[in-house]
């Protein structure tokens, strides 16, 4: 993986439906490639879609029809062990609803990543501090997730994405709970993450502004991504 032309995300008619006989499929023969050191924006109404998208991509919601692979690896060709394992390896994924583990302090959420994968408490404790200081929130290690705004909640839940320096981001709507300096903040962070380190970004947003930072915006209609030309946006509309 060291060139721009890899395919990092792929779906090749991605058919998706939560109900049996559906004539309206959530996501109807989705195409989408994200390659190496790329960012992706996905806009789209409430309900189009989009963490139904990223949750197939994580391998954490099945595939039923079309291909997905990840980092050139074809999903359906995977058990579930192998998936996971790619999740927690390459993966980074910010959920929309947090997923902090509330019985583990800020400091054991943030380096879950590194304890699963077997990285020692001392070298835990060293990646920790620089992440937690990232997104600002170095003083909140040792406090539990519901001593913490929203915000702060969000934050969180961004260093423990962060902290294994994932090949693939995927985030869901990322700073929707932030106010706006530190949305660009934490906008900053993932792109220096792309340009440092070669990753790659899929960003699920309602804001056009935030979208604009991505090289490529794709709105998510009737179960298709329509490319968005970005130079006719108003940034400052939401959807
Ligand atoms: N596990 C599930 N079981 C059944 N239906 C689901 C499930 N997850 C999502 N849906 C439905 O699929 C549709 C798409 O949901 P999804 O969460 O992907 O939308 P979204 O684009 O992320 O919306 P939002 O912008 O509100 O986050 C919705 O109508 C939702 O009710
Ligand atoms: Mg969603």
């Amino acid at each position: 993986m060291n060139s721009h032309s890899e395919s990092v995300l792929l779906t090749q008619d991605l058919t998706h439906s939560y109900t049996d006989n559906d004539t309206a499929p959530i996501i109807n023969q989705l195409n989408l490639e994200v390659k190496q050191g790329e960012a992706v924006a996905l806009i789209g109404r409430s309900g189009s879609g989009k963490s139904t998208l990223l949750n197939i991509l994580s391998g954490l919601e099945p595939i039923q029809k079309g291909q997905v692979s990840v980092l050139g690896q074809a999903l359906v060709d995977m058990n579930d062990k192998a998936r996971t394992l790619l999740r927690r390896k390459h993966i980074g994924f910010i959920y929309q609803s947090f997923n902090l583990i509330p019985t583990l302090t800020v400091a054991d959420n943030v380096t879950l990543p590194l304890a699963l994968a077997n990285v020692s408490k001392a070298e835990r404790q060293r990646q920790l501090e620089p992440i937690l200081d990232a997104v600002g929130l170095l003083s909140r290690s040792a406090d539990y997730p519901d001593r913490l705004s929203g915000g702060e909640q969000q934050r969180i839940a961004i260093a423990r994405a962060l902290i294994h320096k994932p090949d693939v981001i995927l985030a869901d709507e990322p700073t929707g709970n932030l106010d706006a300096t530190s949305g660009r903040h934490i906008l900053s962070l993932l792109q220096s993450l792309i340009s440092e380190q070669q990753g790659t970004l899929l960003l699920v947003t309602h804001s056009l502004e935030v979208a604009k930072m991505a090289d490529r915006i794709y709105a998510m209609k009737v179960g298709q991504l329509n490319s968005l030309d970005t130079s006719q946006l108003d940034g400052s509309s939401a959807w």
